[in-house]
């Protein structure tokens, strides 16, 4: 089983950063964002690869993923072996490239990755976000796992004068995870299913309050039905609207997850909150991160 991490973007929030330096290799901490979700994607048991969809324009993503092993032997006879295996060990990630070199949307980018996914389901990890050691993915393939292996993706709440900006869901409440109760209809663990799906909707035409996330486990047919996708809002293809046929056919089921648990690196001041809140939280790094920033901005940080 496969998942896929569309990156074919240009990272235009982050320019002129990104004239030269793919978005998805900008670090937090000492690693490029992109191996943190690729690191996730690859927790659920039964993902044994990751599709990264890339464009031509941005080879440095292939030749981080790839093993260099003459710079691994200099690192070792400069006596940085910690290093070495640190290198070596995100060369040897399970990850393959497909190439996307028109944007027509997030649709149209999944579709690149068919040849990948075969007939199996298969993960949509978006690279902007990422939730480190939180099983998120994990929960997602037990709840659909509960429900004959439906379709699953992440959602959580959002104010209303925020719709605009996501897909939303449509439908109800039927449990949650581990089947124990939530505190409420939209708190973390609690498990909708699924009856509608709405991209980028006006405040009085969204069904709910609920976002996607950008966590998905999607049945194989949801390629099929990409194949002959029509443009849809923002006049892309969009992943949600082939979704939204999927539900004529199959059933599909949405986890509320807690957002604050991951860490957004889609604008410059996310990013910089993300590199912020993983040094706190980095016990290397703790100490001289709050000496650096010094007293009074530590202070603020709480
Ligand atoms: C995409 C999806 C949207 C989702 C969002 C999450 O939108 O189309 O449904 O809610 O990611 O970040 P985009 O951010 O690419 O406009």
């Amino acid at each position: 089983m496969k998942a896929v991490i569309p990156a074919a973007g240009l990272g235009t929030r982050f320019l002129p950063a990104t004239k030269s330096t793919p978005k998805e290799l900008l670090p937090v901490l000492n690693k490029p964002v992109i191996q943190y979700v690729v690191e996730e994607a690859l927790e659920p048991e039964g993902v044994d690869g990751v599709v990264i969809v890339n464009s031509h324009e941005k080879p440095q993503i292939e030749q981080y993923f790839s093993v260099d092993e003459a710079f691994e032997e200099e690192l070792r006879g400069r006596g940085k072996a910690f290093q070495a295996d640190a290198v070596h060990d995100a060369g040897s990630l399970p990850v393959s490239f497909v190439y996307q070199d028109e944007a027509r949307g997030l649709g149209h980018a999944v579709l690149c990755a068919e040849s990948e996914t075969g007939d199996e389901p298969f993960f949509v990890l978006l690279g902007d976000y990422f939730v480190p050691d939180r099983q998120m993915c994990v929960n997602m393939a037990k709840v659909s796992k509960e429900h004959g292996g439906a379709s699953v993706i992440a959602v959580a709440p959002v104010p209303a004068d925020q719709v605009s900006r996501y897909g939303i869901i449509a439908g109800e409440c039927v449990g949650s995870l581990d089947g124990k109760t939530p505190e409420g209809e939209e708190s973390d663990g609690a498990v909708w299913k699924v009856t509608g799906l709405v991209e980028k909707p006006q405040p009085e035409d969204a069904p709910s309050h609920l976002f996607i996330v950008g966590r998905y486990l999607l049945s194989p047919r949801v390629m099929k039905l990409l194949e002959t996708q029509g443009i849809g809002a923002g006049g892309e293809i969009q992943l949600t609207d082939a979704m939204e046929r999927l539900l004529e056919d199959e059933e599909m089921y949405a986890l509320v997850v807690d957002p604050e648990e991951g860490c957004d690196t889609g604008t410059p001041a996310a990013w910089a909150a993300t590199n912020a809140k993983m040094a706190l939280q980095d016990e290397s790094s703790r100490a001289a991160f709050l000496e650096a920033l010094g007293s009074k901005a530590a202070s603020q940080l709480g």
